[in-house]
């Protein structure tokens, strides 16, 4: 197949890494980045959030199959007009990608479906989010209804802090007042073809910036793969990923395809689980940044494949995908200032030597050549997932982390406590 990638991150990264690796698929990316373009064909033209382009591109190039690795086109309606034109693309839909682009909305389909969540209040006004903040209790959790770049959500004891996050987001729109969930955060993606899903390997990222889950929410500064610690609480990986099938993702994908705005593309589902109890805290609409590069690399059945049959309605007959045994860890090495500020255009050296430690391979999330065309520097927060794959987490974080340090870039910010409670 010819294979259109559209998005510039780590995770895009990991995505065209899985699709090479069957030797069978041509794959071109837009717009894509310095460490993407050492592997295929970068290209521009014009706004990626632009169905009409994508389309045209699409058509002119003889494109198979579309690919979105970002929400904000999706939510945008990127996938919207090449699917009206017959060309397959896994992505949902601008409609059906409100379960990320608004928490309210996510809450009414979770309500309808009967999908276990927090109990929440939608608030509009000040008042209304003060009297709810009140009597929902602390620690508080307030979310901005609409997309915020991670930084929507503020989870705190403090009251002040907690209504002064309100009042900074209602003047975007509505927030909502969450009832605090406590328990392992788990990551579970779904593909789906708007009516049948199968499921990928469970993942945990690590959201704050900090060592100890201290500071700021994040995109994500690291995350693991598979969890070992869920066959303690349910006996098998198998019989966890049963259960939210059953419980969260299917019944999401049929509430949706009986509105008329059937989900096809990736169902990120972001769980709490407390003892056996699973909770939704979100979703998102597209493979998760960095469970991506942990998950995808553990992948043994082809991906091409699969996303083709999710996006032809195709998924009914097939079989779960297969993952390796092998354990996985991604650290995140992001600039100076992130996620408030981060300082771009600094150099980035010792990729080499990182890539000489055994198992490890580098996803670029925010990288371009200098002018000069000599110098790898940082374009963004973000900047790279320094990625192991290897035999136990022990070793396999080790691998990771000895990869990180052989990196110059100054001021960057990575965690070091990734997997750490799984390598003991
Ligand atoms: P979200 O954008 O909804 O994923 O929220 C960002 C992060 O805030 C999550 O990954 C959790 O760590 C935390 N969080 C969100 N909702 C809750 C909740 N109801 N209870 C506890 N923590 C939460
Ligand atoms: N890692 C969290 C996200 O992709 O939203």
């Amino acid at each position: 197949m010819r294979i259109l990638v559209i998005g510039s991150g780590a995770r895009e990264h990991a995505i065209v890494d899985s699709l090479l690796t069957s030797g069978e698929h041509e794959v071109v990316v837009s717009p894509g980045n310095a460490g993407i373009a050492q592997a295929v064909t970068c290209v521009e033209f014009g706004d990626v959030t632009d169905g009409d382009a994508v389309s045209q591109y699409a058509l002119d190039n003889a494109i198979d199959l579309i690919v979105v690795g970002p929400e904000a086109p999706l939510i945008e309606g990127v996938a919207d007009a090449p699917r009206e034109r017959g060309i397959a693309v896994f992505g949902p839909s601008r409609a059906a990608a409100q379960l990320e682009g608004s928490k309210a909305f996510a809450k009414r389909i979770m309500a309808e479906a009967g999908v276990p969540t927090g109990r929440a209040v939608r608030a509009g006004t000040l008042a209304e989010a003060r009297t709810a903040i009140v009597e929902l209790g602390a620690p508080h959790v307030i979310k901005a209804d609409g997309l915020a770049a991670g930084k929507g959500v503020i989870v705190t004891s403090d009251e002040q802090a907690a209504i002064a996050h309100a009042e900074h987001w209602l003047q975007h729109g509505s927030v909502l007042v969450e009832e605090f969930l406590s328990g392992e955060e788990v990551s579970l993606f779904f593909l789906s073809d708007g009516h049948d899903v199968v499921p990928l390997s469970p993942a945990q990222d690590y959201k704050r910036l900090l060592d100890g889950d201290e500071g700021p929410n994040t995109g994500g500064m690291g995350s693991y793969s598979p969890l070992p610690w869920l066959a303690d609480r349910f006996g098998d990986e198998r019989t966890f990923v049963r259960r939210v099938l059953d419980e969260v993702a299917l019944p999401v994908v049929r509430q949706l395809e009986s509105e008329g705005t059937p989900f096809i593309g990736l169902l990120y589902c972001g769980l709490i689980v407390d003892g056996d109890r699973i909770n939704v805290i979100e979703f998102n609409a597209r493979f998760g940044d960095p469970e991506t590069q942990v998950v995808l690399p553990r992948l043994v059945t082809p991906l091409g494949e699969l996303l083709f049959a999710a996006a032809s309605g195709k998924l009914g007959d097939a079989a779960w995908p297969e993952f390796s045994e092998r354990t996985a860890v991604s650290v995140v090495l992001a600039s100076e200032g992130y996620p408030e500020a981060p300082i771009v255009g600094r150099p980035l050296g010792g990729l080499e030597s990182a890539l000489e430690v055994g198992g490890v391979h580098i996803d670029h999330a925010a990288t371009a050549w200098s002018e000069s065309r000599d110098v790898l520097v940082a374009t963004g927060g973000r900047v790279l997932s320094v990625v192991a794959v290897g035999d136990g987490f022990a070793d396999t974080r080790s691998r990771a982390y000895e990869a990180v340090s052989r990196i110059h870039f100054e001021g960057g910010q990575h965690r070091t406590d990734i997997a750490e409670k799984v390598a003991r």
